[in-house]
């Protein structure tokens, strides 16, 4: 047996304090900057991911759901938590929170809004919970990465579409997602340049509106569109929902044919097949990035140094290239 150094009864070691007082911060440090395994990560103790949706009244984020699911799926070693914020940021903060308490091993989070999911986050990714920002962004950067298309360049190459399509002159009326969401901000921000009213004095924003990425919101503000201008030339969707409002708006005004719509989101299942139908002319490819988030996921379980960014690529559907699968855009 190794001897104890000798101590006189009741009398703690000078060195006895600080050493304790160290292996305590070292513990609140790796607590706060790696991330603490509470499961195995085996099919008997599998990790749990919680995954906040910030809804699943869109087309595009049930198919989130449905690709983090299916890539999920081919882990036996991950198993997914997921909550429904049913579009509300206070439900969804709530939801992180849980996910919190519950000790899940990571957070993956497509958050309805940056103010108000930006301190949950935080807390989680103070709490040493890996988390994944997918989509739509937070503000800062306390969250492990972000995974997302670049909506500034959507944006962007919409508006130059357009531009192009219109032959420089034209009434547009842009229809808007949700502007305190940053796709909304920065899809707006993007197609302003893309059109460049400087350089094309001939086009014109004639009708602006928040639509809140909601079919029926964009159908309403597309009817005061169509009530108080005699003429449009083309409509301009944050996404694919969007554009279809505006477009039953129009057609049951029986002015569809009057104008062009854009839209983005480009699922298969939704504006590749309103291009295919000829309701739009062009919607621009978002990638869902739920496979792309379990992938992460793994990475950061397994110890591995994961960017801060993921910026996924987009795609442009007409109806020359729709059944060829579109174009890529760079
Ligand atoms: C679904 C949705 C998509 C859009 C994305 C932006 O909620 O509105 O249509 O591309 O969110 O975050």
């Amino acid at each position: 047996m190794p001897k104890r150094p000798s101590r006189s009864p009741g009398r703690t070691s000078p060195h006895a304090l600080p050493v304790a007082l160290g292996i305590i911060v070292a513990a609140l440090a790796a607590c706060s900057s790696g991330a603490p395994k509470k499961h195995a990560g085996t099919p008997d103790d599998p990790y749990v991911i919680g995954m906040s949706q910030s809804n699943l009244g869109e087309p595009w984020r049930v198919q989130m759901n449905a690709d983090v699911r299916a890539a999920a799926d081919a882990h036996p070693e991950l198993r997914v938590l997921f909550k429904d914020a049913q579009n509300n940021s206070l439900t969804q903060r709530a939801q992180v929170e849980e996910f919190v308490e519950q000790g899940v091993d990571a957070i993956i989070i497509s958050p309805k809004e940056a103010a108000p999911l930006t301190a949950p986050v935080a807390a989680a990714y103070q709490a040493g919970i890996p988390v994944v920002v997918l989509d739509r962004e937070v503000q800062g950067d306390q969250y492990t990465t972000f995974i997302g298309a670049d909506n500034v360049l959507i944006g962007r190459e919409a508006g130059r579409w357009l531009a192009r399509a219109l032959g420089g002159k034209g009434r547009i009326v842009e229809l808007k997602g949700l502007m305190t969401s940053t796709p909304g901000q920065d899809r707006d921000q993007g197609f302003r340049e893309g059109i460049d009213l400087a350089a094309n004095p001939g086009l014109d924003i004639v009708f602006e509106a928040d639509m809140g990425w909601l079919e029926p919101n964009a159908r309403r503000e597309m009817e005061s569109a169509l009530a108080t201008n005699d003429h449009i030339d083309a409509v301009y969707a944050h996404n694919d929902p969007g554009a279809h409002g505006a477009w039953l708006a129009a057609k049951a005004a029986g002015r569809d044919k009057e104008m062009l719509f854009v839209g983005i989101d480009g699922l298969p299942q939704e504006g590749q097949q309103y291009v295919a139908q000829g309701i739009l002319n062009a919607t621009f490819l978002y990638p869902t990035g739920g496979q792309d988030a379990i992938d992460i996921v793994l990475k950061i379980l397994a110890g591995q140094e994961v960017p801060k960014r993921i910026t996924l690529g987009t795609r442009i559907f007409t109806p020359d290239n729709v059944t060829g699968g579109g174009e890529e855009v760079r």
